[in-house]
């Protein structure tokens, strides 16, 4: 529909770009205010969950692991530092890049770190199915973790190829859709410790099941959401 058109010419793309970069803050129409707030609160829980989640894994060290190593894969640990240390750093970049004042101002800033953000994608993916491979979580999260890995490589793809297109409102939708699959990180996390809450009350639920339903619901809950925003927010308007 809009292939081949620069985003300023799109039909409807009078973006928050424009509007955030030219107009003072305080006569920002309220949605951008609570859109930079959105965007400023889901940058502070991804670096917090990436501070907390992945500095164990950067030691390469068993020792270290908040999950269970399978005895039977000697390279368990080294498979999910090589998948958790770029994952999480696609997680903190990944916020900055949809700031509307960042990519407006620093063009070649978020073409670089859109370099960096989506080769971590790759890594992280890779090493991902290695640690699917090995997971000692069950065949259900391994179906999970599956689709997840799927859904982050080609969503990155999609994302990729609309940007070199310069189809960049496809290109803003794909990595809405990427950055929501990255983001199940952060509520696979959320959604765990709150069940562990509910097994204070329930102690009978068995922590493998806790684990799989929390991964699903993550994985469900950051895809609606994001097909919620771009219909609501993102997609251009018609004219
Ligand atoms: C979105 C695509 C992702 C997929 C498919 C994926 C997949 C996996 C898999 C299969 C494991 C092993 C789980 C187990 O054996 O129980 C794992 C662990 C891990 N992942 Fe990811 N992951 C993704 C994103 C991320 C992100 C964005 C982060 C950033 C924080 C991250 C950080 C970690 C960490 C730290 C572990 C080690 C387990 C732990 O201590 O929680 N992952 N991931």
């Amino acid at each position: 529909m809009q292939d081949g058109l620069e985003q300023s010419q799109q039909p409807g793309f009078q973006s928050e770009t424009m509007t955030a970069a030219t107009e003072p803050s305080d006569q920002r129409p309220p949605r951008a205010a609570s859109r930079h707030l959105g965007w400023g609160l889901i940058a502070i829980a991804a670096i917090a969950i990436g501070l907390y989640a992945v500095p164990p894994y950067a030691t390469f060290d068993p020792l270290w692991s908040r999950i269970p190593l399978n005895a039977a894969f000697t390279a368990h640990m080294l498979w999910l530092s090589v998948h958790a240390v770029p994952s999480g750093l696609a997680l903190i970049i990944g916020p900055f890049q949809f700031m509307p004042a960042i990519r407006t101002r620093w063009p070649k800033a978020h073409r670089l770190a859109g370099k960096v953000y989506l080769c971590c994608v790759v890594l992280g993916s890779i090493a991902a199915i290695a640690s699917t491979i090995m997971t000692t979580a069950g065949f259900a999260a391994q179906v999970g973790f599956s689709l997840l890995i799927m859904g982050w490589l080609l969503s990155a793809w999609h994302a990729y190829r609309a940007a070199r297109q310069r189809r960049f409102a496809d290109h803003r939708i794909w990595m809405i859709r990427n950055y929501a699959l990255t983001f199940a990180a952060v509520l696979l996390r959320v959604f765990l410790v709150a069940g562990m809450g509910v097994r204070q009350l329930v102690p009978s639920i068995p922590f493998d099941q806790l684990y799989t339903s929390s991964l699903w619901s993550a994985i469900f809950v950051s895809a609606l959401v994001a097909e919620w925003f771009i219909v609501t927010r993102a997609r251009p308007k018609a004219r």
